[in-house]
Formats: C-alpha cells, sequence, structure tokens
C-alpha cells in the first residue's frame, strides 16, 4: 500500500488514483497521522502531497519520526519543502509562478530513468528549495539552473518542487510508476477482484452469523454494497427498497427482478406510492418538497426496519468522494441534498462502509465484476428525491406520468445514437407552464417538456451537452406525438454556474 498525506491541495486525490491505475493499493490520509499510525498501516511508500495554495512553511506539521520509518518519501511541491526543511535545507518564496516549464532531468536518479534529458513539467507555486538539505543531490534542473527536484538515494527520500499527477507534466506517470514500484517496490496485485475478496473477509470477520440491513435505492453504489455484503453473508442481509414512486420509467422493475431473481436476496420492497403522494399534494416550494420526500423516507424505513428482528448492521454505499467532500469546508447549501443514506441519526446500528475507499468508477468495475447489469452498474446519476425535483410544482400523478414518458424517449434516442455514456447525465423536466400549440388543425393548450443534457465531471459545475440537432429533432417529435399533454420541447442550454443541473 502507498500512503499518501494529504496537504490540501485540490488535486491530491489524483495522485492515489493514479497509483491505483498501476494496480498498487493507494490510500489519501490526513497530514496529521503518526509515524505510528504508517506504520499499522503496512505501507511500502509515502508521497507527502502538495499543499493549498494558501500554505506556507508554518502551516502544516510533519511528524518528524516518519523520516525514520525507513520506508520511501516522495515529497511532492509542498511535501518537497518538508523533507527540506525537516534536513536543514532552506525553503525560501520562490519568483517563479505555478507555470509550465521546461527542466532537465538526470536520468541516473532512480527516479527518473529513462527520462534523461529535458522535459516539460508543472511547477509548483510558491517556495523553492534554495539551499539542499544536507545529504541530498540535485537531480534536476530549471532553465535558469535552479534546483527543482533532489534525492537521498540512502534514504531513499526523494523531492519534487512540481506536479507529477498534472497533466501538464509530460512524462509524470511515469515518475510516479518509477517511484511505486521501483523505488518502493510495491507489487501490483490490486484488482477489483481482489478488493471483493478481501471485503468479502472483512465482512464475515465483522458480521459472523449476526444481521445486517441495506437501504437500497437502485443507484450504483447502494447496488454494489448490497451485492457485494450478500456475496459474502448471503441471508444474513436483507434488502429494503422503498419505492416512493418518484423513480423513473421501468427502474423500480428492473431493481426488483435484479435483487429477487437474478441475485436472490431477502429483499423487502415497500409501495409507499400513495403515501409520498399524499404527503407532497397543494406543495409548491422547491425546499419543502425536498424535505418532505427526505423526511418521508425517513419515517417508511424506520417503520419497515422496525419490523425486523435481531439486526446489529446497517450497510451503506458510502463512497471515497463522499468523504473527502465531507472532510473539506463546509459550503453554502444551495440545494438540501437528499440522499438514500440520509438516515436516521438516532438508528441504533453498526456501520458497514465497504465502499468507502473506492473511487466512482472503481464502484462501477466492482458492480460489474458482481455481475450487476450495465442498466444499474452505468446509471447515470438521479438524485434522491428523484422526479419530485423534476416535476416542478405541485407533484401529481398525472404529471409524473408526463415526465417519465418524456424522460424514456429521451433515453431511448440518446441510447439509439450511442451517445448514451457520453454525456454525463440527461432527463426531462415538467415546468409548470403551458401554452398554445395545434395539433389535428386544432388548437391545444398543453404543457411543454423542458430536456437537459450536461457534461460534468463531479456534478459540481457543468456545461450543456451539444446533441445534434437530427437526433433533438427526433426527440421533440416523438415526444409531441407519444406523450399525451405535451404539445412543446425546449432545450435548456444553460451551464452550471449560473444555472444547476436539476431545475428545483
Ligand atoms: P444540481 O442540481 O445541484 O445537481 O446542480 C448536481 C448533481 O446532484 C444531483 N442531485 C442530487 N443527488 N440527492 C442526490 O443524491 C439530491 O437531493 C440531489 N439533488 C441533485 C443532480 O442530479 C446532479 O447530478
Amino acid at each position: 500500500k502507498i500512503v499518501v498525506l494529504d496537504y490540501g491541495n485540490a488535486h491530491n486525490q489524483l495522485i492515489t488514483r493514479t497509483v491505483r491505475e498501476f494496480g498498487v493499493y493507494s490510500e489519501l490520509h490526513p497530514h496529521t497521522v503518526t509515524a505510528e499510525e504508517i506504520k499499522g498501516m503496512n505501507a511500502v511508500g509515502i508521497i507527502l502531497s502538495g499543499g493549498a495554495a494558501s500554505a506556507d512553511e508554518a502551516a502544516y506539521e510533519i511528524d518528524a519520526s516518519i523520516f525514520d520509518l525507513g520506508i520511501p518519501i516522495l515529497g511532492v511541491a509542498y511535501g518537497s519543502n518538508l523533507i527540506a526543511n525537516n534536513f536543514e535545507g532552506t525553503v525560501s518564496a520562490s519568483e517563479s509562478d505555478s507555470d509550465v516549464q521546461e527542466v532537465t532531468f538526470d536520468g541516473a536518479s532512480k527516479l527518473f530513468a529513462s527520462l534523461e534529458g529535458k522535459q516539460t513539467v508543472l511547477m509548483s507555486k510558491g517556495h523553492a528549495v534554495s539551499s539542499m538539505p544536507a545529504g541530498f543531490t540535485a537531480i534536476a534542473t530549471d532553465s535558469k539552473g535552479e534546483i527543482v527536484a533532489f534525492q537521498n538515494e540512502d534514504k531513499h527520500v526523494y523531492g519534487l518542487q512540481f506536479h507529477p499527477e498534472a497533466a501538464q507534466t509530460e512524462n509524470g506517470k511515469e515518475i510516479l510508476r518509477q517511484f511505486v514500484s521501483a523505488i518502493c517496490e510495491a507489487k501490483d496485485s490490486w484488482t477489483m477482484k481482489s478488493f471483493i475478496d478481501i471485503e468479502v473477509e472483512k465482512i464475515r470477520a465483522q458480521v459472523g452469523d449476526r444481521k445486517v440491513l441495506c437501504a437500497l435505492s437502485g443507484g450504483v453504489d447502494s447496488s454494489v454494497v448490497a451485492t457485494l455484503i450478500h456475496r459474502a453473508i448471503g441471508d444474513q442481509l436483507t434488502c429494503i427498497f422503498v419505492d416512493h414512486g418518484l423513480l423513473r420509467k421501468y427502474e423500480v422493475e428492473s431493481v426488483v427482478d435484479t435483487f429477487t431473481n437474478q441475485f436472490h436476496m431477502n429483499f423487502i420492497k415497500v409501495d409507499a406510492k400513495k403515501r409520498f403522494l399524499d404527503k407532497l399534494a397543494g406543495v409548491t416550494d422547491p425546499e419543502q418538497k425536498r424535505k418532505i420526500i427526505g423526511s418521508e423516507f425517513i419515517y417508511v424505513f424506520d417503520e419497515e426496519s422496525g419490523k425486523l428482528e435481531g439486526i446489529d448492521f446497517l450497510a451503506q454505499g458510502t463512497i471515497y468522494a463522499d468523504i473527502i467532500e465531507s472532510g473539506t469546508a463546509t459550503k453554502e447549501v444551495i440545494k438540501s441534498h437528499h440522499n438514500v443514506g440520509g438516515l436516521p441519526e438516532d438508528m441504533d446500528f453498526e456501520l458497514i462502509e465497504p465502499l468507502k475507499a473506492l473511487f466512482k468508477d472503481e464502484v462501477r468495475a466492482v458492480g460489474a465484476e458482481l455481475g450487476l447489469p450495465s442498466e444499474i452498474v452505468n446509471r447515470q446519476p438521479f438524485p434522491g428525491p428523484g422526479l419530485g425535483v423534476r416535476v416542478l410544482g405541485e407533484i401529481t400523478e398525472a404529471k409524473l406520468d408526463i415526465v417519465r414518458e418524456a424522460d424514456w424517449i429521451l433515453r431511448e434516442e440518446i441510447a439509439k445514437a450511442g451517445l448514451d455514456r457520453e454525456i454525463w447525465q440527461y432527463f426531462a423536466i415538467l415546468p409548470d407552464i403551458r401554452s398554445v400549440g395545434v395539433r389535428n388543425e386544432k388548437r391545444s393548450y398543453d404543457y411543454a417538456i423542458g430536456l437537459r443534457a450536461v457534461h460534468s465531471v463531479d456534478g459540481m459545475t457543468a456545461d450543456w451537452a451539444r446533441i445534434p440537432w437530427d437526433i433533438l429533432e427526433k426527440i421533440s417529435t416523438r415526444i409531441t406525438a407519444e406523450v399525451d399533454h405535451v404539445n412543446r420541447v425546449v432545450y435548456d442550454i444553460t451551464a452550471k454556474p449560473p444555472g444547476t443541473i436539476e431545475w428545483e
């Protein structure tokens, strides 16, 4: 395992991610971990990461005994300053900005083997090593002859003043690979299959002969968690699936079929459609709608789980991004998000979160390896409150039917055009407006459907997808022809910001 210590740079996750691509397991840890803790992690290598833009020399500390563990260490940008400081070098403000520069590598260093000569790198901003730490030698210099990388081969300690994880660094991946394979001699045995085997053993050890409950939403994370735990303990797992009536067409059928017919799980489907609709009747305020859906979900789950006996554990589909995000400074709430994971705090369960070290694409790979169907594994993001945030204004059964049908046509046509894996998220919205049209030479006064399709990486920002016009035309023609009470289709061409992805 390679342990990455987080000093705040937004791209530190990328280091972990890249190491995992080499087949070596890697974890990001807060910079406050101690040498003793690292020892307990069985680490074969340590990477001290880049700092936040505002970090100065005194900002972060390191447990200096980490340097005595005898484990190879690579310092990146801010991390290399920590090394310099520790070995009594001098770090001073650098004049150069963070930018792409050409540097000359010494190919004799194990770190740069086969990279002899000039290379383009993304230089770190801020501080530079102005006098070499004791026992270290320079292994790369910039065009002004300043030292931008250094090593102490006997101690296996290396420092880089640039970012190997950045795309702008020409052979950055190779440098990380050299560190991981040649210097740390880490074994490349991390695969999704090995992950499953290890987790299955862990779950068995943790649960013993006790029982586990899982709230299934049909989304990727909860589906993968349920399947993984089922592989480990079979019938000791019970899943509860709450059908709140706000799901898309065929979604309930697909979830029920997968988990009952394919996996034969203890599966409780709660039909709560009427309950949710009754609570939502007459409510038009978006935040109030979200709150009602969120809390109603909790009531229903609470009630159903209360009927079961002898359950000690609650399984949750927490993934790496959830942990990283909750660790950062709190941002202003733009919308109150609701996840099926948002369960009552006073529930008396121990938690099982076997996916919490995985990135989203790794979760999908685990799901595929476990035999989950592609429609679940590759499902696009879908909000917890479901179609509730896509029917603007009051939610009624009739309006849900309209948006469901229009959404289905959009999804069919996007898939037919081969764009389903290319566009991050795409869906239909039913705004609460009607307009005048003409059908069969008669005046109509009916609903408009909004279409939204966006490219995004994490949902935090997004751009609208340039769907070819002939495909949009086909979608529009089909929706107005096949969906009752729709006589107009509009396409949303707003980025996020200033828009959000969902309309409510
Ligand atoms: P917005 O609309 O905030 O959406 O730009 C960003 C991403 O989050 C999804 N979304 C949610 N996901 N619970 C969720 O799990 C929610 O309450 C929720 N609201 C929005 C949205 O679909 C998009 O992918």
